[in-house]
């Protein structure tokens, strides 16, 4: 990472967000397994599951939250296998999610029973919408649900102390929230779990619909940040969701704002328009200067592979990952990129136009960089003749070779190969 060069960032006095500049990543929690897995057409299968839990493994994460063993049998199922057969690897610690219901919570730590370290994720939806119309709940009612659970919790995971237990609690609907009621429920959650410096309690703060600007959910993390009462007891995370299409911004934003923790899912999936990419976000990082410690190195496979389990394509233009995104077509962006490419050197800061990113760091080459169709110049057609035959042509052979293929392009319509080329080259210049 350190081949990237972080932009300085904007001063602005009346905010904290801006000016502090982010130095080490979040911790990450993958919910693919859970939020993921219950917005798919076809929920996952066991072995899918299994598959998906090796890879999110493999790329680094080390929270994954697993399922919903108190919904579902077969995540039940899932969750009492991976323990009993002792695959979760020593550092990563294996989450499920649990609505606010002492029924629910038994069955939830009944699931997780005999894990190394485990977290306990316990949600109710606090919402006025919530309250007032889905649950008919008053505030201290919804609040007593959240404080009953967590003391719930505490009991039943301190008669199992062969568990490291982690409570998370999230108060669904968080951005649609008056602020004070999330801070005094989000207070009384770890006042009620007895929370301390070392055995924190993670609260989650969820856009579960994202409904504004993401500097505008970021001033609410920022808020709670700065007004919970036992900040030190806490891991501040979120769960951006991405309904107005913003969810990575409003993940950058509050990660600025305060948030150390974020829970995402590979390439967006998730409920409706998904939850926060995780990849975008991650890889957003190295141009801050900032390496995300997940391993995106051979991210096409990655994407292969989470594909082909959820059944879900990787849009082409996907950031990062779209099979189109380090190509260039355009002959003025072809120039650059070549001559850009030229002089870099290995060890320097990134410095290519028109490339965010090296791609050799997520396992691209050079190769498909350049592409040429009719919007393309002579200086694409002399760069594939060049990495793909090792012919290197003088200026004015260049100047006749493009116009020919420019020519076909037009003709033709569509991309023109590098076999192509060659094809018009030896036509041109080899006949006899
Ligand atoms: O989006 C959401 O609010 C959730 C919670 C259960 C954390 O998924
Ligand atoms: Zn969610």
């Amino acid at each position: 990472h350190h081949k990237y060069r972080p932009f300085a960032p904007v001063n602005l006095t009346d905010r904290t967000w801006p000016g502090r500049t982010l130095q080490a990543p979040p911790t990450w929690l993958s919910t693919d397994l859970r939020d993921g897995n219950q917005a798919l057409l076809e929920p996952l299968d066991v072995d899918a599951k299994w598959e998906f839990f090796e890879l999110l493994c493999a790329v680094g994460f080390k929270e994954i939250e697993v399922g919903f063993p108190s919904a579902s049998r077969a995540d039940f199922a899932f969750v009492r296998d991976l323990i009993e057969r002792r695959a979760v690897p020593d550092d990563v610690t294996i989450g499920v999610l649990t609505p606010a219901r002492a029924d629910l919570i038994d069955r939830s730590i009944e699931a997780l029973a005999g894990a190394r370290r485990a977290i306990v994720h316990v949600y109710n939806a606090v919402s006025p919408v919530f309250r007032d119309v889905v649950f008919r709940k008053t505030r201290a009612e919804v609040m007593a649900m959240a404080v009953d659970a967590a003391r719930r919790v505490r009991a039943l995971t301190e008669r199992r102390p062969e568990t490291q237990w982690v409570l998370q609690y999230s108060p669904e609907a968080f951005s649609a929230t008056e602020l004070d009621f999330a801070k005094a429920i989000c207070d009384a959650v770890v006042e009620a779990f007895g929370a301390t410096e070392e055995a924190p309690v993670i609260i989650n703060l969820p856009a579960t619909v994202e409904v504004a600007t993401p500097n505008v959910f970021a001033d609410q993390v920022e808020w709670m940040h700065r007004h919970i009462a036992r900040r030190r007891a806490v891991i501040l995370s979120v769960h951006p969701h991405n309904d107005r299409g913003t969810a990575v911004a409003a993940a950058e934003l509050a990660m600025m704002a305060g948030a150390e923790r974020v829970e995402g899912c590979l390439f967006g999936n998730g409920e409706r328009t998904g939850n926060v990419d995780l990849v975008t976000l991650a890889l957003n990082l190295y141009t801050q200067g900032v390496a995300p410690r997940l391993d995106f190195s051979r991210l096409d496979e990655i994407a292969r592979k989470a594909s082909r389990l959820t059944r879900l394509p990787v849009h082409p233009r996907h950031p990062y990952v779209g099979d189109l995104v380090y190509t260039a077509f355009s002959g003025s962006h072809q120039d650059a990129i070549h001559k850009g490419l030229s002089a870099q050197r290995p060890d320097a800061p990134w410095n290519v136009p028109y490339l965010p990113l090296d791609p050799k760091d997520v396992g691209r080459d050079y190769q498909a960089v350049i592409r040429v169709n009719s919007q393309s110049g002579k200086g694409g057609v002399a760069h594939l003749l060049e990495t793909h035959y090792g012919v290197v042509l003088p200026r004015r052979m260049v100047i006749g070779l493009g116009a020919a293929v420019q020519a076909r392009a037009d003709e033709e319509g569509g991309e023109i190969t590098a076999a192509d080329i060659w094809k018009v080259f030896c036509d041109r210049y080899l006949k006899d």
